[in-house]
């Protein structure tokens, strides 16, 4: 997990535009999984609480136990901005997350799906200053974050 590849500069944009963004990370994250939804419709299937399977995305997206994945979603996003120094020291927990998404029947190529709509909502949210550096330091972190999930995706598979 290297973060080598992310200069100070582009540090510095990943934390100026998450500074914004976070001030409502509810709204920006319902931007994302709003996106999200209309890129791969079919993970509205794998949200299920109770049993209860959602008619569809506005069913889902208006859901409170959905709402609060969309919360742990912008929270790992948070964690992974405020680590910018030290991502290594959140590989275990997101290798973690990674096994625990292939439990629930989310494939690996849908993290890709989630780091696009991750990107639309930065731009929607930020407009203008959301400029191609901050663009491809975002692309940066996200690789870094999906890599780690990824492995433990991998991993779990494996194991089957
Ligand atoms: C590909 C799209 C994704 C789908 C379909 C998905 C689905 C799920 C489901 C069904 C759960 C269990 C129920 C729940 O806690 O609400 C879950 C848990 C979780 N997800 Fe996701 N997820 C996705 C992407 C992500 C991403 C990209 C992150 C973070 C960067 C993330 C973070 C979490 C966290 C923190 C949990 C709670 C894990 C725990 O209980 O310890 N999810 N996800």
């Amino acid at each position: 997990m290297e973060s080598g590849e992310l200069s100070q500069a582009e540090k510095e944009l990943i934390q100026e535009t998450w500074e914004k963004v976070s001030q409502n990370p509810q709204h920006h994250g319902i931007v994302l999984f709003t996106r999200l939804f209309d890129l791969e419709p079919d993970l509205v299937k794998l949200f299920h609480y109770n049993s209860a399977q959602f008619r569809g995305a506005q069913e889902c997206l208006s859901s409170p136990d959905f709402l609060q994945h969309v919360s742990k979603v912008m929270l790992v996003i948070d964690a992974a901005v405020n680590s910018l120094e030290n991502l290594p020291s959140l590989q275990e927990y997101l290798t973690g997350l990674g096994r625990k998404h292939q439990a629930v029947g989310v494939k690996t190529e849908s993290f890709n799906t989630v780091g696009e709509s991750l990107l639309y909502a930065l731009c929607e949210g930020l407009g203008p200053a959301f400029s191609t550096q901050a663009r491809q330091a975002w692309t940066k972190l996200y690789a870094v974050v999906v890599k780690a999930m990824s492995r433990g995706w991998q991993e779990s598979r494996e194991e089957e």
